[in-house]
């Protein structure tokens, strides 16, 4: 295809817009912004001519059939299309060449920094099943990491290629990329741990930090900029997108509510000289030049968008009775799988809250769970295991037994069952119905709490009520 030839007149246009800080709230609503008044088509989507000359794109996060609810598309009014003759090249090392002998806490090997497409170990029934990760290293002092180079791929399942599964990562960075990225194997969804991250995406400004979180759908393309040091979590879907969980009972209130979602207003960029592109491709990095920022949208309209979320407004429920509730009562977001009522994914958060239940072993109780369960610590302890710590990790797969540990246990059962607030972490769960399988890196990275299960097994070696 052709590339479209550049108007023929100067942009009625400066060649920056001025950093919009505001944010459009809804989840799901149909939005539209524009960064220059007067630079949205009225009254239709792509007229002859689009206002100041700029070209009309849609972009589709769905089937064109997709049914009215679940249809998802943005138009986007940019200086230039995206389509241009420059081809893309697959290259999977060149984004991580100069940090792949400095990022020490992954051994220096190029094929363990070179983590976007990640390389799954065959389950075999081992302690694999059941491990956790001290917490990772931030990006090392005096060498520039950026986003996208200080991914690395924890556990994942599934092919890409098929739209099933998904890739679990970490990320420590300390410096903004000069490059863009976008995805074309699923949706992603960033947990800052620590630092806050300025992402610039083709629909305007998000900027994340610490108790946020963030999603770029799939293709979008983005660039994350921060001057900070920062770590955190990444989890991509390859199937579906997300969307707020069914409160069924609960009512129309509560858990994460729509109106606290924020999206991003057009803002625009127009950098004289080649911009670096890369895209994710079926597990593999490819890369290409582009003569022309992608970051050109003046105006855009539609409901496919990226958005960001504060998890400190998730309304939490609870039981006011007794028992533990499951864990699902914690959900933020959900990636619905073809199986009605099954997740593809789950993002949980454990957030503070009151326990008031009575007569009940309040913290997590021991089980088996058909789904696999990636954990991850943002902020404080964790309140139903000693050891588990912000920036760590830990996997318990498919119908791995698990529970809290010995201490845990002993301090609840002999709790007085008066309220009580726990206020003291933020932890999250990526909770998947896929068998999540380890990465070689994870498994041999030396912040692996090789202890982990050893520990686990003592906590509970003494059997009781015989
Ligand atoms: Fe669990």
């Amino acid at each position: 295809m052709r590339a479209a030839a550049p108007r023929n007149r100067p942009p009625a246009f400066p060649l920056r817009s001025p950093a919009a800080k505001t944010y459009l709230r809804g989840f799901g609503n149909e939005f539209e912004s524009e960064a220059l008044p007067g630079s949205l088509p009225r009254g239709q989507n792509n007229p002859q001519r689009c206002p100041r000359g700029l070209y009309a794109e849609q972009l589709s996060g769905s089937s064109f059939t997709m049914t009215r609810s679940k249809n998802l598309r943005s138009w986007l009014y940019r200086t230039m299309p995206t389509v241009d003759e420059e081809e893309f090249v697959q290259d999977d090392e060149d984004v991580f060449k100069h940090v792949a002998t400095k990022y020490d806490h992954l051994d220096g090997n190029p094929n363990q920094v070179c983590c976007v497409a990640p390389l799954f170990l065959v389950p075999c029934l081992t302690d694999i099943l059941q491990l956790r990760w001290k917490p990772a290293p931030l990006a090392p002092d005096g060498t520039p990491v950026t986003f996208l180079q200080g991914l690395w791929s924890i556990a994942g399942a599934g092919d890409p290629s098929a739209k099933k599964g998904v890739a679990i990562y970490m990320y420590a960075c300390n410096t903004s990329m000069k490059d863009a990225f976008y995805n074309s194997d699923g949706d992603l969804l960033i947990v800052p741990q620590t630092g806050s991250l300025s992402i610039r995406t083709e629909f305007g400004q998000l900027d994340v930090e610490q108790n946020e979180i963030c999603v770029i759908p799939r293709g979008i393309v983005f660039r994350v900029e921060q001057q900070d040091s920062a770590r955190g979590y990444m989890l991509e879907s390859f199937q579906g997108h997300f969307c707020l969980p069914d409160l069924g009972p609960i009512g129309s209130n509560g858990l994460a509510n729509a109106r606290d979602f924020e999206y991003p207003t057009a803002s625009f960029e127009e950098v004289q000289g080649d911009v670096k592109i890369y895209n994710k491709f079926c597990g593999k990095l490819f890369k290409k030049i582009s003569h022309h920022s992608p970051f050109n949208v003046v105006a855009w309209h539609g409901n496919y968008l990226p958005f960001k979320y504060n998890l400190t407004t998730f309304c939490t429920m609870n039981t006011v009775s007794y028992d533990h509730p499951d864990p699902s009562i914690f959900t933020v977001l959900s990636c619905p799988s073809e199986t009605a009522g099954e997740s593809a994914v789950d993002f949980v958060i454990f957030p503070p809250r009151w326990m008031v239940a009575e007569d009940t072993f309040r913290p997590p109780y021991f089980h088996r769970n058909y789904m696999s369960e990636f954990m991850g610590m943002i902020s404080g302890k964790y309140d139903a295991k000693v050891g588990f710590s912000a920036g760590g990790a830990s996997l318990h797969c498919c119908m791995s037994a698990h529970g809290p540990d010995r201490e845990t246990t002993e301090r609840a059962e002999e709790a007085e069952m008066s309220p009580v607030k726990f206020e003291d972490g933020l932890a999250f769960m990526f909770e998947t119905s896929a068998i999540l399988k380890p990465t070689p890196q994870a498994m041999s990275c030396p912040f692996r709490d090789t202890q982990y299960k050893v520990r686990d097994v003592a906590s509970v070696k003494e059997g009781r009520g015989r």
